[in-house]
């Protein structure tokens, strides 16, 4: 098992000097756990790869402390200021043309022009990213393809003895990954919805601002990851249930009350080991937030697959169906 220490600031130096000496340290933010390497170093880096066998094509996230250092690694246009002002430190990521002499290694931006740059705002994550004085690049904690950790054990689950600290903060409080912001071309574009959607990024830009999902399929997929089978459970994952098949789970969203089991009974008497809602108040940011943890809890062996019962495309819910999808596209088999 790795070492999993809780945030302290003593921890917080030893996971710093773990990662100036070359190593890979797994961090809390305030989306889901990332697997830390420094950024400036290149063999680190590939770390990263091998640890998550990671394909070398799809490129890694670099966090910073604030904008003047995202300043010396990327071009900030006016309207990447604009949108630093207002997200960050907080749970997006802008994809800028790399600077003239960015000290970064290549493997982050594995081979683009471009470089995804995120201002996290967790305090630990600040503090460490201040304790190594180091540009950190990080994907989430897990093996390439499976679901994103949001808790320590989550990490150490998937990761194992591959990384030498998890440096541990509870649970994240948004749960989902950073929304991806392409602004390196003539308009701004959502790569991967988040909990900051497209539509108050419009409204800070002045502008209508859409997604691309790379759902299209084709050569023209501008972010690398949209590729890749993902956030995937080992079963079955279906979306939009109406009823719960026999040896099915159902993840829920609000009241159960109309949930019926194929053959009879009600969702509500379901096994504990088969039944997960997602908030039974219908708030969206609590269902994002228990998602990947929820998820990961009912593909537990006992479960043939997973129900999950419609969630509205609005606001951070299509960040939840974006996920959803993807996996019960990864999970077809
Ligand atoms: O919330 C998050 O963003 C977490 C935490 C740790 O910060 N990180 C994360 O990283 O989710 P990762 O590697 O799992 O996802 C990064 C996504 C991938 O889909 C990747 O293809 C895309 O961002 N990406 C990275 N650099 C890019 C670039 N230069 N152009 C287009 N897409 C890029
Ligand atoms: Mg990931």
């Amino acid at each position: 098992m790795p070492r999993i220490v809780a945030v302290s600031s003593s921890a917080l130096n030893d996971a710093a000097q773990i990662l100036r000496d070359g190593g890979l340290v797994a961090m809390p933010t305030e989306t889901v756990y990332g697997l830390a390497a420094n950024a400036l170093d290149g063999v680190a880096v590939a770390k990263i790869f091998a640890a998550k066998g990671r394909p070398g094509f799809n490129p890694l996230i670099v966090h910073v402390p604030d904008v003047a250092a995202a300043e010396k690694l990327v071009v900030m246009n006016d309207a990447a200021r604009l949108i630093a002002e207002s997200f960050w430190p907080g749970p997006l990521t802008m994809i800028l043309p790399r600077a003239e002499h960015c000290p970064v290694s290549d493997l982050c931006s594995a081979g683009l022009p471009t470089l995804a740059i995120r201002v996290p705002a967790l305090k630990a994550t600040q503090d460490l990213l201040r304790a190594c004085a180091v540009p950190l690049a990080a994907p989430s904690a897990n093996k390439s393809g499976s679901i994103s950790p949001t808790t320590p054990k989550h990490v150490a689950d998937s990761l194992g003895d591959t990384v030498d600290m998890i440096l541990a903060a509870g649970a994240c409080d948004v749960g989902l990954e950073s929304t991806v912001l392409d602004l390196s071309g003539d308009v701004p574009v959502v790569l991967r919805p988040g909990a900051i959607t497209a539509e108050q990024i419009g409204h800070v830009l002045g502008c209508d601002v859409g997604y691309d999902l790379g759902d299209h399929g084709g050569a023209d997929v501008k972010s690398p990851g949209q590729l890749l089978r993902h956030y995937a459970p080992a079963i079955p994952l279906r979306m939009r249930a109406v009823d719960v098949a026999p040896g099915e789970a159902l993840l829920a969203f609000g009241s159960t009350r109309f949930m019926g089991l194929r053959g009879g009974g009600a969702a509500s008497a379901l096994p504990e080991h088969a039944l997960r809602n997602l908030s039974e108040n219908g708030d969206l940011y609590e269902a994002a937030s228990n998602l990947f943890r929820m998820m990961r809890e009912l593909d537990n062996g006992q479960n043939s697959g997973i129900a999950v019962m419609d969630i509205p495309d609005t606001g951070v819910g299509l960040a939840i169906n974006d996920r959803l999808r993807r996996a019960a596209a990864g999970s077809v088999k």
